[in-house]
């Protein structure tokens, strides 16, 4: 079986939900804690054996570029005041020599259409592929648990999955589910952004998949779906078809939609609240702003 060893973050998207934010710096970098969102996908992937890291990017996101760059001028800095701590910070967030990859994405056509962007760089092997803006609190990362279940169910495509409420399916890719063993489930078809009326599911992807490399022979077809654009559900059917399936994980932790302003907050809550240095104060402030109303 092969290794995943590659991912893919798409990170071209304008972030229109978070606006004004998001107008001169990319959403990707949205803090949370003390890190970008952006940072949390690569060190997530890391954590799950992943050696190259292929981003998609478009005009306006060379922040990224250089947050996984070295900073000599800021190390240098840091040496001479010989703050230890600091410098490991940086380094933690740098990629080794080799180690990106940056790809634009020329015309904003959708997350299948980010993908076959990364048609040259991916050979025979299977790939992670994180959205950022998904942020996963978990014990273990939850890329390393769909690549844990990629090895123990073998080859095909594979998504986190969580329960929706009913309302917000129209915002997902959702499961026709087949079959169901423990937390991992078979489709046997999955659709973009189904109406709540006829919906097969309620069971949503979440921004993290391992994928098969023959998905670029469906996206290659580069046909339009919902919201005119290039879908990378809509590569999952025919290939279920052609007996690659689909698998659905259930996740262990709790996912953040940190596209918008209010999953952006509750992430910060909740990562403040697991953090033990920044849990007193948390627990004080919100109590002085409850207190007070
Ligand atoms: C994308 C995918 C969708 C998935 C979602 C997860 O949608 O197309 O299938 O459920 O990410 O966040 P988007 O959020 O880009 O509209």
């Amino acid at each position: 079986m092969k290794k995943v060893k590659t991912a893919i973050f798409p990170v071209a998207g304008l972030g229109t939900r978070f606006l004004p934010a998001t107008k001169a710096s990319p959403k990707e970098m949205l803090i949370v804690g003390d890190m970008p969102l952006i940072q949390h996908a690569v060190l997530e992937a890391v954590e799950a054996g992943i050696e190259r890291f292929i981003f998609i990017t478009s005009q306006g996101k060379t922040a990224i570029e250089d947050h996984f760059d070295r900073n000599k001028l800021l190390e240098t800095f840091l040496e001479q005041r010989h703050k230890i701590a600091d410098l490991e910070k940086i380094r933690r967030s740098q990629l080794q020599p080799g180690q990106a990859i940056f790809i634009r994405q020329q015309d904003p056509l959708g997350l299948g259409h980010a993908v076959w962007c990364a048609r040259h760089l991916i050979q025979d092997e299977p790939f992670a592929l994180l959205l950022a803006d998904d942020l996963i609190i978990s014990k273990t990362p939850c890329t390393k648990q769909l690549v844990d279940a990629y090895e123990a169910n073998g080859s095909g495509n594979y998504a986190a999955v969580m329960e929706v409420a009913m309302a917000d399916v129209s915002k997902y890719g959702i499961l026709d589910i087949q079959q169901q063993t423990n937390n991992v489930m078979t489709a046997n078809s999955v659709i973009e952004k189904p109406d709540p009326t006829t919906t097969p599911s309620r069971t949503a992807i979440v921004g993290r998949y391992i994928l098969d490399p023959r998905v670029f022979n469906y996206i290659d077809t580069q046909k339009l779906g919902v919201g005119e654009e290039v879908q990378l559900t809509d590569a999952f059917n025919p290939m279920i078809s052609q007996n690659i399936p689909f698998l659905g994980m259930l996740f262990e932790g709790e996912r953040f939609d940190c596209g918008t302003k209010e999953g952006w907050l509750d992430a910060n809550i909740a990562y403040a609240y697991k953090d033990p240095e920044l849990k007193p104060r948390l627990l004080e402030t919100l109590n002085k702003y409850t207190i007070s109303n």
